[in-house]
């Protein structure tokens, strides 16, 4: 598995707006949580997805920047007190503990709103052309939206203290947690100029390793501890949120997380190429302990 973490975090901190000394509480919010660290699995994703399809690193590393800056907004809002209501993150006091809520919800909308500034930026203009920036702010937009990770918040939070059936479990996560998996992907795909085939591949192993990816976060979230995962343990049942553990238990849930990341695999068949990198992936995201 290639380790692309290094350039990732310069890269991302390249992007971050300057400002004037009246914004610096804005900026540093922005800041402090873009640069916490993180496992950077989303622009990992668009960055093996693009080379795998023949484009080149380079090229994709705007559109990878810009979903780990909407995933970033994501994790700043999902942690807010009228939200999931967490004090840690990525190892680091949340950012509405550090900066107040107000400034953390500045701050998240302003990650939101520089990630569409990166996409449409005169270097990924220059990199990848005006076509293919459109596609991926299109894929943004949407996946980040309403019918994306917005929706599966609304979901997850009117969920709360109550028996959901698997069906409603998998359209929230699949919203809240797959479609940012789905556009890291396929912005690899887009940069690269993959064709329909590839991209139905691409989108195919996005949505498996989408579920199980949020179903190992749940899982994680009790069976884990607080200085390895960065976050409160426990923070679910906290909040009786409906999860797949809460819902179908550990093993039931180990289970399916092999299945998933199975198929995901089985999804790369389609490429002639080494696709050694993504299995290792699906695998690696699968076991993982934070
Ligand atoms: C956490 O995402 C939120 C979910 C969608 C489950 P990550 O587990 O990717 O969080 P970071 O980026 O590594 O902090
Ligand atoms: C978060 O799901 C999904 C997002 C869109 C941010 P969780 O609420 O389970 O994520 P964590 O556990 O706080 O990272
Ligand atoms: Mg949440
Ligand atoms: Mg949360
Ligand atoms: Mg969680």
């Amino acid at each position: 598995m290639n380790d692309y973490t290094k350039t990732i975090e310069s890269e991302l901190v390249s992007y971050l707006p300057m400002g004037d000394e009246y914004i610096k509480t804005l900026i540093s919010s922005m800041n402090y949580s873009l640069t916490a660290g993180g496992k950077r699995v989303r622009p990992m994703l668009a960055i093996e997805f693009a080379k795998l399809c023949g484009g080149s690193e380079q090229a994709v590393m705007p559109f990878a920047c810009a979903i780990e800056m909407i995933h970033t907004y994501s994790l700043i809002h999902d942690d807010l007190p009228c939200m999931d209501n967490d004090d840690l993150r990525r190892g680091k006091p949340t950012n509405h503990k550090v900066f107040g809520e107000a400034a953390a919800l500045l701050g998240g909308s302003g990650l939101l709103t520089l990630a569409f500034k990166t996409v449409l930026s005169e270097k990924a203009v220059f990199l990848n052309g005006y076509e293919k920036c459109v596609k991926a702010g299109r894929l943004f937009a949407e996946c980040a939206g309403v019918n994306g990770m917005l929706g599966g918040q609304i979901i997850d939070l009117e969920s709360e203290e109550k028996e959901i059936s698997v069906e409603r479990l998998r359209v929230m996560d699949d919203k809240k947690t797959g479609a940012l998996i789905k556009a890291s992907c396929l912005a690899g795909c887009i940069s690269a100029g993959a064709d329909e085939e590839k991209m139905k591949a691409a989108e195919s192993y996005a949505e498996n390793i989408g579920i199980a990816f949020q179903i190992v976060d749940d899982i994680l979230d009790v069976i884990s501890d607080t200085a390895t995962l960065g976050k409160t343990v426990g923070s679910d049942v906290q909040n009786n949120k409906s999860t797949y553990v809460s819902i179908l238990g550990l093993d039931e849930c180990r289970r399916l997380t092999n299945i998933l990341t199975e198929a995901a695999i089985n999804s790369l068949s389609v490429f002639k190429e080494n696709t050694d990198a993504l299995s290792e992936f699906a695998v690696y995201l699968r076991d993982r302990t934070k």
